[in-house]
């Protein structure tokens, strides 16, 4: 069993010995967190927004409001969501507007409660002094992060161009809701839509679409391919031939299609998966990957290369075999799987940190290239998750990995599933060239 599930994590982390440690080392116990069950609405309980004045995104949050049948909140009482405008901060003065909402709101905040803040790409505000104040907002966002996440609240910066208002639905959608549990601290970037937005249901935004999950035979890869099924992808769940067991049991509980057993890094493997998507493919998720743990005075150049074919080398010639045949559907996606490591760099870890930062310059340089074709690309970089990667790890650092967070806990392979999900969304033309980490705001690399 890759997948844990909720239960089974609470009684892990509740259980006797692994508290014990945890109180010795002086680390904070974890709240359980919300998460989504179908049919739930995108947030149950109250929003409170605010703007500073001047402010151009407050309309685009009031219909999107308005859509959901959110809750307002009124003048005083609890809060679910805080959402606030600050694209009118023009001046490092007009950054008290900040202080001005948050200080009487952050209080009615509850347990696994929301905080947007909305701006604008500092680059893009007109001038320096608005650039400065712009860019202030990305301390203030991730210091209130590290103030609620003990009450297992998140808060994220949502920074939307000038002209891209229209493109908010689907990130806010995702950061309002449980589906976001585990991200938190995180800025995201919203640009012009590389494609007009479909008409779509929310509840099975991806219906019609094709989708290929790599490593979807347990682990993280497991619960993407359920989460896309979940919501209405046919997807073609690959991995190693040796796992084709484990594989065909998760594609009979998804219903996903006949699954395709290669391992990415063989010569052919670009052409293969080329010929199975001949009519295209919408949704193409690169999680397949492997850690081969060693400091770099005991590392042999075998386990180094072994590690960055499968990490690394292999995704660009799978994306190449298909952006150059031109299989990748109009509106189509491609989503990476990075990791904590690539940002924050880990001793022991040269191999894999090398990998999963070039996963991360891959994200950067195929954007603007698949922006002119109607397409995106973006990563997820999770942090500590309960899979069995992180179970093998000795209990110190397997501790210390969980707790030293914001959200004072390991993640599940479901939050991972879950941002990729809002990446492959029909509707999320305009995000694309985002790293988004799935971390709890671990305090590695933050
Ligand atoms: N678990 C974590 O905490 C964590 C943190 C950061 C990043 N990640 C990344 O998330 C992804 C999934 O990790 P996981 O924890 O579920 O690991 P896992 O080992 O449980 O699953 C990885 C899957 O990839 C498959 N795979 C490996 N090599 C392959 C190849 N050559 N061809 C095809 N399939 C191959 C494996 O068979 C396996 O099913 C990986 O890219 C990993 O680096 C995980």
């Amino acid at each position: 069993m890759g997948v844990m599930s909720g239960d089974r994590y609470s009684q892990l982390v509740n259980a006797p010995v692994v508290s014990t440690v945890a109180k010795q080392l002086g680390l904070p116990q974890p709240v359980e967190l919300d998460r989504y069950r179908a049919g739930a609405p995108v947030i149950s309980g109250p929003v409170l927004s605010g703007a500073a004045p001047g402010g151009r995104i407050s309309k685009a949050v009031a219909s999107l409001l308005d859509e959901i049948r959110a809750e307002r909140a009124g003048a005083e009482g609890p809060a679910k969501a805080l959402v606030f405008d600050a694209s009118g901060i023009a001046d490092s003065t007009e950054l008290v507007e900040l202080q001005r909402f948050f200080y009487p709101a952050v209080r009615r905040l509850q347990r696994s409660g929301r905080v947007v803040v909305l701006g604008t790409p500092p680059a893009e505000a007109g001038s320096a002094r608005a650039h400065t104040a712009q860019r202030a907002l990305e301390g203030f966002v991730r210091s209130l992060g590290k103030e609620i996440g003990g009450r297992g609240c998140t808060a994220q910066l949502v920074l939307v161009s000038p002209g891209a208002e229209d493109q908010l639905a689907s990130t806010l959608r995702f950061l309002l809701s449980p589906r976001s549990a585990y991200v938190s601290g995180q800025v995201v970037r919203i640009g012009a839509g590389v494609a007009p937005i479909p008409e779509i249901e929310w509840e099975r935004p991806l219906a019609g679409k094709t989708a290929l999950v790599t490593g979807a035979s347990r682990g993280i890869g497991a619960a993407i391919a359920r989460t896309l099924a979940r919501d209405g992808a046919e997807v073609v769940a690959l991995d190693v031939p040796e796992a084709a067991d484990e594989l065909r049991r998760v594609v009979e509980e998804i219903g996903g299609a006949d699954p395709i057993g290669l391992d990415i890094t063989a010569a052919d493997a670009p052409e293969r998966i080329a010929a199975r998507f001949a009519d295209g493919v919408d949704v193409v998720v690169h999680n397949a990957g492997v850690t081969k743990d060693r400091t770099i005075a005991k590392m042999p150049e075998e386990r180094w290369t072994q590690l960055l074919e499968i990490n690394l080398s292999s995704e660009e010639r799978i994306n190449d075999a298909l952006i150059d045949a031109g299989l990748l559907a109009a509106n189509g996606r491609i989503v990476c799987v990075s990791s904590m490591s690539g940002i924050a760099g880990n001793s022991g870890q040269t191999n894999y940190a090398a990998s999963k930062a070039g996963v991360i310059g891959m994200v950067e340089a195929l954007a603007p290239e698949l922006a002119g074709r109607s397409a995106t690309i973006n990563a997820v970089a999770p942090g500590f998750i309960e899979t069995k990667m992180t179970a093998a790890m000795p209990l110190g650092p397997r501790e210390a990995g969980r707790r030293l967070s914001s959200l004072s806990q390991g993640g599940l392979p479901v939050d991972v599933a879950e941002t990729i999900a809002w990446f492959a969304s029909p509707a999320s033309t305009g995000v694309n060239g985002n790293v988004v980490r799935v971390c709890g705001q671990n305090l590695l690399g933050a």
